[in-house]
């Protein structure tokens, strides 16, 4: 483990009942350099969460009142964004995998050892921060194309940039939409102008509207004075419209309206404001499909994509996935603080492992995995089983499969991806010895044996070198 992160952005509350643990666990954290709050028991880690909002919790499971199991679907529901560890005593293990199941990150079993909490707080930690430095996307981010396929979208992209005409981009869920529509805008006339996103699945018709055009003070509870909406902020820069196939029929009108007219009407208000922007739309669903069901219209579909650009899915474009895996292995380790002489290098067998997985998550699935890899491997060297990706005979998704399907379905996927981490951290503790990771944990030699065919886990991959 690269012992240089910087964890001080991390913020980690710690939730026990027991003084001792509570303030060992805060010295630790405070070792890393985390920001650490505490509470006693489940209801103060809520008013504290809603205090101070916390990156990471780490809860004990039996304390009384409000139980770590309670406490954790609890914030999951109301900060999604909380990665939540549980911190369980011997004998709660079967709770402890059913949280796993609602949610949580990991758990660890008590007595526990600081060496295993540090570790786990550093991987988490750092996997955190990643995500949201990507998140906030922005220039920084490169765009990597090296596959025929994606050279083909950046030179649609460029003929396509300059002109003020709508662009529509399609693709599955975590192709790169974002990122392209960046670059439409970047190698746009407006390039110096705004870039405005907004997400209108995240919306309703009500938010979506106010956001996109503004209201008037008064025009509901809480509109204390007047809003400009995106559209007129934008001011001749890009609109983004992300995932565009939900709105709702009602709003597709109004929407068309402010297209053809290049007006917007605030809410609330009785006059149309003029309007200047560069409209790019995303989508993760098939729009042409959705207007032959009725269920988008038709005229705007039209007005929409002038230009359109398909994104394949990344099992499509096999000649990015190493180069997208080493642009991610740079990021990851920068934001670790790996220095360049130390860049994590990936194994012959963990790139057959990238190139011969199906990607249903795309790049950002790819990206989680290279940054888990980053974060958990030994001696800066990729094996496949630090990539937590599927290679046996389950455990992989199927292709198309991607975030969707149905709530046993997922469970099954969560439950697959807990059993290969616990069996392979097992392994790796052990250096391939199977009879001592069976018993590390609590399994029979066959019964090990079993779960490591079932997940298609090599043990020879764990021996030291
Ligand atoms: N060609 C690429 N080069 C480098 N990074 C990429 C590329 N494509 C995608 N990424 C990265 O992968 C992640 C997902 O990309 P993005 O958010 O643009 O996908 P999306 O299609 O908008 O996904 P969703 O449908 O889930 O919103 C981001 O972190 C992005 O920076
Ligand atoms: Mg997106």
């Amino acid at each position: 483990m690269h012992d240089a992160n910087d964890l001080s952005q991390l913020r980690v509350l710690v939730v026990d009942d027991e003084d001792d643990i509570r303030l060992g666990l805060k010295r630790l954290m405070q070792r890393l350099g985390a920001r650490v709050s505490e509470a006693a028991d489940g209801a103060a880690a809520l008013r504290e969460l809603e205090r101070r909002p916390a990156d990471l919790v780490l809860s004990d499971l039996m304390m009384p009142g409000m139980t770590g199991a309670e406490l954790l679907p609890e914030i999951k529901r109301r900060w999604p964004g909380t990665e939540v560890a549980i911190l369980t005593g011997y004998g709660t293990v079967q709770t402890a995998v059913q949280c796993l199941q609602e949610g949580a990150a990991h758990f660890l079993t008590k007595p526990f050892d600081n060496e295993e909490i540090l570790r786990l707080v550093r991987r988490l930690g750092c996997q955190i921060l990643a995500r949201r430095s990507a998140d906030g996307g922005g220039p920084g981010a490169t765009l990597v194309a090296e596959d025929p396929g994606m050279k083909r979208v950046l030179e649609l992209v460029r003929r396509a940039a300059p002109s003020p005409m709508p662009v529509l981009i399609e693709g599955e869920s975590g192709t790169g939409k974002e990122l392209v529509a960046r670059a439409v805008h970047a190698a746009s006339q407006v390039a110096e102008l705004p870039f405005l996103a907004v997400n209108c699945a995240a919306l309703s018709d009500t938010l979506l509207e106010s956001e996109l055009f503004g209201h008037v003070r008064g025009a509901f509870t809480g509109a204390d004075r007047d809003r400009r909406g995106l559209f007129a902020e934008a001011g001749g820069g890009t609109v983004f419209l992300d995932e565009v196939a939900s709105m709702s029929p009602a709003f597709q009108g109004k929407l068309l309206r402010v297209l053809q007219e290049q007006v917007v009407r605030p809410v609330g208000g009785s006059r149309d404001l003029p309007v200047r922007f560069r409209l790019v739309a995303a989508t993760n669903r098939d729009l042409q499909e959705q207007v032959s069901r009725g269920a988008f219209r038709e005229d705007l579909y039209y007005r929409l994509q002038v230009v359109r650009i398909h994104i394949p899915p990344l099992r499509e474009r096999p000649q990015d996935i190493l180069p997208l895996a080493a642009s991610f292995i740079a990021r990851a380790a920068e934001l670790c603080r790996i220095s360049l002489g130390e860049l994590p290098v990936l194994g012959a067998d963990a790139e057959r492992a990238l190139l011969a997985y199906s990607w249903p998550g795309n790049v950002r699935e790819l990206e989680n995995a290279v940054q888990r890899a980053v974060v958990v491997c030994v001696d800066g060297a990729v094996r496949p089983y630090h990539l937590g990706i599927g290679g046996g005979a389950w455990g992989e998704p199927t292709a198309g499969e991607g975030q969707a399907g149905s709530y046993s379905e997922a469970k099954q996927r969560a439950l697959v991806q807990f059993q290969r981490e616990f069996v392979e951290r097992a392994l790796e503790r052990t250096r391939g010895n199977v009879s001592q990771a069976a018993e590390a944990c609590g399994l029979t030699r066959a019964a090990f044996q079993k779960i490591l065919r079932q997940l298609g886990v090599d043990r020879t991959d764990f021996l030291a070198d």
